[in-house]
C-alpha cells in the first residue's frame, strides 16, 4: 500500500493545477492556493480558468481529495509537502523573475510540519541553494528540499505529467528524494535522482535542445527555398536517425509559448552573470526572431507592400491544444503587420478575446472564413485541426487575392494551387 500525503500545491496556472489534479489523481490529498480571489472562486465553482484539455475531467472526478483556496493557514493545515508552482517571467535583465517564488517560500515560515518543499518552477540553477538557506533561516532546517522541474508540454500536460519520458528528482538528502519519489508511486516513468543544481539544469537544458532543434530545422528550411529542396522531406528523412528523432524538426513560423521563449533567455543570461557567452543558444534565439519576420516579409514580397492591405491571421495561440497567448508569433505578426499599414483580421478557436484585443485593432471573427472575407493575404500561424476543413474554394471566392502563406505547412500545397492560391510555406518548393 502506498501511502497517501498531503500535498500544498501553490500557484492555480497551467503547471500548478495540473500538478495538483495529477496528484489528486494517483490518491494523494491536495490543497490548490492560489493569491488570485477570482480563480479560486471559478474552480469552487466547477470550472477551470485555462483551456487544457483532460484537465476540467480530472479535477472533477478527484473533487474529493482536491480543493482551492487563498488562505495559507488551510493549504499548509497538516501538509507534509509543498509544491511551488508559480510562475517565474522574465525581468527586464532577461534572468528569471523569482518574486513569486520568494513570496511562497517566505510563507512557509512556521510550517515546522512540513517533511519537504518542492520547486516545479522553472528557476536558475543555484536557486535551490539560495531557497535551503532561507528555509534554515526561517526554522524549517528539518524540512528537506528538492528541485523536481516539469517536463510537461500545454495541451499534453495531463498524459505528460502521468506518463513522463522520466521523473527529475535533484535533491540534497536521499530521504527527500525518496519522499518524493514515492509521491510519485503509479507514474508511468523513469525516476532520476540527481543533485539540485543538475536537476535545476536539467530543465534548462532540455528546453534549450528542443528549441535548438526547431531553430535548426527553420534555417535548414530557408536554405531549402534558396536551394528548391523541400524540408518536409528532408525532415522527414533526417528524423529517422535514431540519433537524431523525428520530435522537434517541424519548421514553421518560429517558437513561442510559456517556456521556451522565457527560459533560453533566462539560460542565456545565467552564462552571462558567469562571464560566459552562450553562442550556440544566442544564434538560436536570434533565428526564432527572423524566423517569425520573414513571415511578414514573404507577403511583403508577395503584395509589393502591406500599406492598407487587409490580412488574416488564422491561429493565435502559440501552438493548437492551449488558449495561452504568451510569446505566440501572432503578436510579433500582428505588430509587425500593423506597423507596415496593413488591417489585421484574426480568427483562432481559443485565445482569450482580452489578450487578443490590446493588439488587434480589428475585428476577430468567429470562423476562418468570416477572416478571409476580402482579405489581400493570410498566414495560417497556428496549426489547429479546423483549419485543415476550412471551404477553401469558397475562402478563394471571397478573399480579394487569394495570398496565403501557410507558416506550418498544414495544407497540401498542390491541392491548394489547383483551387487557385497563391500558396507559400516553409522550405518547400
Ligand atoms: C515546452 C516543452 O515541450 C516542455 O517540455 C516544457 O515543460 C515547456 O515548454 P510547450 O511550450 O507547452 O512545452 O509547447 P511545445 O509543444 O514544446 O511547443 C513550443 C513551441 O515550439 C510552439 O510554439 C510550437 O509551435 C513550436 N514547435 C514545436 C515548432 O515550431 N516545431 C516543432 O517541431 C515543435
Amino acid at each position: 500500500h502506498k501511502p497517501v500525503r498531503q500535498v500544498a500545491v501553490f500557484g492555480a496556472g497551467y503547471i500548478g493545477l495540473v500538478t495538483g489534479a495529477c496528484l489528486a489523481e494517483l490518491g494523494h490529498r491536495v490543497v490548490v492556493r492560489d493569491i488570485d480571489p477570482a480563480k479560486v472562486a471559478l474552480l469552487r465553482s466547477g470550472d477551470v480558468p485555462i483551456y487544457e484539455p483532460g484537465l476540467g475531467d480530472l479535477i472533477a472526478r478527484n473533487k474529493e481529495r482536491l480543493t482551492f483556496t487563498t488562505d495559507l493557514d488551510e493549504t499548509l493545515h497538516g501538509a507534509e509537502l509543498a509544491y511551488v508552482c508559480v510562475d517565474t517571467p522574465p525581468s527586464s535583465s532577461g534572468d528569471a523573475d523569482l518574486s513569486r517564488v520568494w513570496s511562497v517560500v517566505r510563507s512557509l515560515e512556521g510550517a515546522a510540519h512540513l517533511r519537504a518543499v518542492a520547486m516545479k518552477s522553472t528557476v536558475p540553477v543555484g536557486t535551490g541553494t539560495r531557497v535551503r538557506a532561507a528555509l534554515d533561516a526561517g526554522g524549517l532546517a528539518h524540512v528537506g528540499y528538492a528541485a523536481n522541474p516539469e517536463f510537461t508540454a500545454e495541451g499534453t500536460a495531463v498524459h505528460d505529467f502521468l506518463h513522463p519520458d522520466r521523473i527529475v528528482i535533484g535533491a540534497s538528502d536521499e530521504a527527500t528524494a525518496a519522499l518524493i519519489s514515492e509521491l510519485h508511486e503509479g507514474v508511468d516513468g523513469p525516476v532520476v535522482v540527481m543533485d539540485v543544481r543538475s536537476a535545476e539544469m536539467v530543465k534548462l537544458a532540455s528546453n534549450a535542445l528542443l528549441a535548438t532543434k526547431i531553430s535548426f530545422i527553420n534555417e535548414i528550411a530557408t536554405l531549402c527555398e534558396k536551394t528548391g529542396a523541400d524540408v518536409e522531406e528532408v525532415a522527414r528523412a533526417v528524423g529517422l536517425d535514431h540519433r537524431l528523432g523525428p520530435h522537434f524538426l517541424r519548421p514553421g513560423v518560429g517558437w513561442g509559448g510559456s517556456c521556451f521563449p522565457k527560459d533560453s533567455e533566462a539560460l542565456r543570461q545565467l552564462a552571462s552573470n558567469t562571464g560566459y557567452h552562450l553562442q550556440l543558444l544566442s544564434a538560436v534565439i536570434e533565428v526564432n526572431n527572423l524566423q517569425k519576420r520573414r513571415a511578414v516579409q514573404k507577403l511583403k514580397d508577395e503584395l509589393g507592400t502591406l500599406t492598407g492591405m487587409r490580412v488574416a491571421l488564422l491561429g493565435l495561440t502559440f501552438k493548437p491544444g492551449t488558449d495561452d497567448m504568451r510569446e505566440a508569433t501572432s503578436t510579433v505578426l500582428a505588430s509587425r503587420l500593423l506597423a507596415e499599414g496593413a488591417e489585421v483580421r484574426c480568427w483562432d478557436p481559443m485565445a482569450r478575446p482580452a489578450e487578443v484585443e490590446p493588439w488587434v485593432s480589428t475585428t476577430r471573427h468567429a470562423t476562418p472564413e468570416l477572416a478571409l472575407e476580402g482579405a489581400d493575404a493570410a498566414i495560417l500561424v497556428t496549426e489547429w485541426p479546423q483549419l485543415k476543413d476550412v471551404d477553401w474554394a469558397g475562402a478563394a471566392a471571397v478573399m480579394r487575392r487569394p495570398v496565403l502563406f501557410d507558416g506550418r505547412n498544414l495544407l497540401d500545397p498542390a491541392g491548394m494551387r489547383a483551387l487557385g492560391y497563391t500558396y507559400m510555406g516553409v522550405g518547400r518548393p
